[in-house]
């Protein structure tokens, strides 16, 4: 087996929470809180509104970056309410969250589109974060493993090993969003697993090693430890745990089993 060097993430989803003066409290007192931690990245992903505040409060340090929660994936041009690559990048932005299952079942967001928006990103040097993830009707019907391999033929059309090495998969089932249902440690690794499997089928086995697989769905304090044990689960995806400095500088602190 190869050995597991991945960095694990810890990432945090806002939606559409916190003002720019709630998110620099919040950065304020999260790296307070945070201040020794070591070999993981965390990461912020704002209200496109509060980037800005966030980028100067995270100003010489390098434990903390930003993410932006969507994009589109034109340059410039004549679309209302978008926001291109190089927009984002003017505050710093370095990871963009894709195909949130918010974006795919409030917004209509489909596979194909997700797939522009990826290619977009990478092409401007910002780092995916593709999220994936079946409904329940979908897991009771047995086909779990069939709807994740359609986003990830969607989402990776087109993209080189190089850039994919690079790239960030987020396992979010949508029955675990902000339900409080998390996925049991079984559910989750047996996804992940099938995950990592699809990428050494697609890529090769060691661009698939380095692929980190974020599982995110009801994430908090008392079940992340859990879920960070298992082999394919390299770190988290937190909306509702990740609004608080203190619960999320738990997660922030979790057990990976990697140092
Ligand atoms: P949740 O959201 O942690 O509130 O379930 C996760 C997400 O939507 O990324």
């Amino acid at each position: 087996m190869t050995e597991n060097t991945r960095t694990p993430i810890l990432a945090a989803n806002w939606k559409m929470y916190k003002t720019s003066a709630e998110a620099g409290e919040f950065l304020r007192t999260l790296l307070g809180m945070i201040g020794g931690v070591e070999q993981r990245q965390v990461v912020i992903a704002p209200a496109f509104t509060a980037l800005a505040a966030a980028a100067s409060e995270l100003e010489g340090q390098d434990l903390v970056t930003l993410a932006a929660q969507n994009m589109y994936f034109e340059a410039e041009g004549a679309f209302t309410g978008e926001i291109s690559a190089r927009m984002l990048q003017e505050f710093g932005v370095r990871w963009v969250i894709l195909g949130h299952s918010e974006r795919r079942h409030i917004f209509g967001e489909g596979n194909k589109l997700i797939g522009r928006k990826v290619k977009a990103a990478l092409a401007a040097g910002l780092i995916p974060i593709l999220c994936i993830g079946e409904t329940l009707s979908e897991r009771e019907q047995g086909n779990t493993l069939k709807v994740l391999e359609g986003q990830l033929e969607a989402g990776f059309s087109g993209v080189d090993s190089g850039d994919a090495s690079g790239m960030v998969v987020a396992y979010e089932p949508v029955w675990a969003i902000g339900t409080g249902v998390t996925a049991t440690p079984e559910q989750a690794q047996e996804a992940h697993g099938h995950v990592r499997d699809w990428l050494k089928k697609r890529y090769a086995s060691d661009v698939a090693e380095r692929i980190r697989i974020l599982y995110g769905g009801s994430v908090k304090p008392g079940n992340v430890d859990q879920l960070m044990a298992l082999p394919d689960v390299d770190g988290a995806l937190v909306g509702g745990a990740s609004l608080e400095p203190e619960s999320f500088a738990r997660i922030v602190q979790c057990e990976t089993g990697r140092i």
